[in-house]
């Protein structure tokens, strides 16, 4: 029994939520789906502590559903176009919702802001379900919200707690929602991300196109088999700190990602020129000074640079003299505790 059977024995009343909810940098990649919005593999997740989103949701009574969206004040049609087809597929018709909601990251930064922004709105329906339910928040609530982030967006499941997450069917983690792993090596306690903004431009092909590519793709198997066993590796290096294992796998996990796209059917590309530079100059550097610096990238041309915390004073002069100068922002990061009830 989930929290959306039999919404239709609910009487709609007045009522306010207010979240704060991260992005996450997926370690392991969701690419390519199943049945309704299930991956074809499981992924594995770090949330960030800095790139978040803060929503206030409010639901009203109402004759049909009405879903207005205010994004640092400004009205958003299109996202509020997007909640509303979302909320409908749930099954809620009489209700009016208002979201006014803010990203500390700068809009268009090319950080998705989906994973933080349908997360936040996720745990905001989950708290006003649970009001309708009558019910206090219990140990089932992040399950829940993850549940319903997962069906606004995939990767915004894996958002609901701090830490790293697992998200698929695997030995150890569901399709239908998110787990947090606990086995973690102190040296990843604060594991660094710095995301190497290349290009901030709206992508020409969104994720949830790209997803659909894997449908016909000549490679789909073999890449999800190549997923599950870097998942496992990267259980192993997350466990015993192993920051070259878990290096090995951000890397992996990012180029096939890409290869994927240049391989599809209709290929196509997101990396820029200067994603490869970058590229080039990070496995440079770690030859040269064997360092652990490490990059992986999203749907998009920017780099993720993953290190542990220790390094940070080693590594910030490389980051700050050499690489910066190829993108149009840098954003320190690291990992995070979750979204936080405001
Ligand atoms: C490359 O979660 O954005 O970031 O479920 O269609 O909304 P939809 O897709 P989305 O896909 C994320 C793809 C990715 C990899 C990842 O985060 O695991």
């Amino acid at each position: 029994m989930t929290l959306i059977d039999s919404l239709s024995t609910l009487s709609f009343t007045p009522f306010e939520s207010r979240w704060i909810s991260p992005s996450n940098i997926a370690f392991v990649k969701y690419w390519g789906k199943k049945g309704q919005q299930l991956p074809a593999n499981p992924s594995l997740s770090m949330t960030l502590k800095e790139c978040v989103t803060e929503s206030k949701v409010s639901f009203l009574p109402s004759d049909n559903l009405e879903v207005s969206l205010f994004l640092e004040g400004s009205r958003q049609d299109s996202f509020a176009f997007k909640i509303k087809t979302y909320l409908q597929n749930l099954g809620f018709d009489r209700l009016k919702v208002h979201i006014a909601t803010k990203n500390t990251f700068p809009h268009g930064a090319g950080i998705a802001s989906s994973a933080s922004g349908l997360s936040a709105f996720a745990l905001c329906l989950t708290d006003y379900l649970y009001h309708l339910k009558g019910k206090t928040e219990d140990q089932e609530f992040m399950q829940s919200a993850s549940h319903l982030a997962r069906l606004a967006s995939g990767s915004a499941c894996r958002s609901v707690y701090g830490g790293f997450n697992v998200w698929g069917e695997s030995k150890i983690s569901h399709d239908l929602y998110t787990s947090q792993l606990s086995l973690i090596h102190s040296d990843f306690f604060h594991l660094q991300d710095t995301v190497l903004v290349i290009d901030e431009k709206e992508k020409d092909v969104s994720s949830t196109q790209g997803h659909a590519k894997m449908g016909e793709h000549f490679f789909a198997e073999a890449r999800f088999i190549q997923a599950r066993n870097n998942f496992d590796k990267c259980l192993r290096a997350l466990a015993s700190g192993d920051i070259e294992s878990l290096g090995q796998v951000l890397e992996s996990e990012a180029l096939s990602l890409h290869a994927m796209m240049l391989t599809s059917p209709e290929a196509f590309t997101l990396l820029r020129p200067k994603t490869l530079t970058a590229i080039e100059m990070i496995w440079d550097f770690r030859r040269q000074g064997k360092l652990p610096l490490y990059f992986t990238l999203d749907a998009g041309p920017n780099l993720h640079l993953i290190y542990p915390e220790s390094y940070k004073n080693k590594i910030y002069p490389f980051i700050q003299h050499e690489l910066a100068p190829l993108a149009v922002n840098v954003i320190y990061d690291e990992r995070g505790e979750g979204p936080i009830r405001c």
